[in-house]
């Protein structure tokens, strides 16, 4: 029991072996979640993009296909998923086109930039204070930058309805932190739906 535990903690911040197991199994899962929240953000190849919890990186490895003159940015706090996601992303780091940051979300750091477009994939359920942390990004954000939060719940006997609520959650995370334009989209994935809430700073 303690080692299911173990392995479910890896989620939150993946460190050690089993860190490196969560990160393959994200990086095999999670790609259909990646995809879905990039095409919904609508990504354009002038676009600055910043990620938090980017995990294995495949979020960033996905959208340094799309940019080509703008730039990527990622955030994370654990050091195996730097790891995982440097290695991936060596190209695109090596170009320059993508930087990773081992930082809390709690500790946003400063950028010689403003983003167009920012993405959180399974990440914002581990954040101790998601609205404050909401606000702080919405700082980084372009006027009329568009924001994009996932979330596929993975707990035991998750449903639609608890997508649903989670979804619910987000949106008055977001209000709270003075988004506009909020919007919950669904989608149907194995094994439970996922939610995407997108919100705009205007
Ligand atoms: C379940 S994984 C999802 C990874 C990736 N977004 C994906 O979909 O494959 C959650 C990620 O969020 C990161 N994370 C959680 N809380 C964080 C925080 N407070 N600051 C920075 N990263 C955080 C974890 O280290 C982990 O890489």
């Amino acid at each position: 029991m303690r080692i299911i535990k173990k392995f479910a903690q890896q989620f939150e911040k993946p460190e050690g072996f089993l860190g490196i197991i969560a990160g393959m199994l994200m990086s095999t899962v999670g790609t259909e979640k990646n995809r879905w929240t990039i095409s919904l953000l609508n990504v354009r190849k002038d676009d600055n993009v910043l990620e938090i919890g980017f995990g294995p990186g495949i979020g960033i490895e996905l959208t340094s296909k799309v940019i080509q003159d703008g730039k990527i940015f990622g955030i994370d706090y654990s050091e195996k998923m730097l790891q995982q996601a440097q290695k991936r992303n060596k190209d695109a780091i090596q170009k320059g086109q993508v930087e990773l940051i081992l930082t809390d979300v709690q500790n946003l750091p400063s950028f010689n930039l403003r983003f167009d477009k920012v993405f959180s994939i399974n990440s914002i359920i581990f954040w101790e204070k998601p609205v404050e942390t909401l606000k702080g990004i919405r700082e980084l954000m372009k006027e009329n930058g568009m924001i994009a939060i996932t979330v596929q719940p993975f707990m035991k006997g998750a449903t639609e309805e608890t997508t649903k609520q989670l979804g619910t959650k987000i949106i008055n995370h977001l209000k709270e932190a003075g988004y506009s334009d909020i919007k919950m989209e669904i989608k149907h994935m194995k094994p439970v739906a996922t939610v995407c809430v997108l919100g705009v700073n205007i």
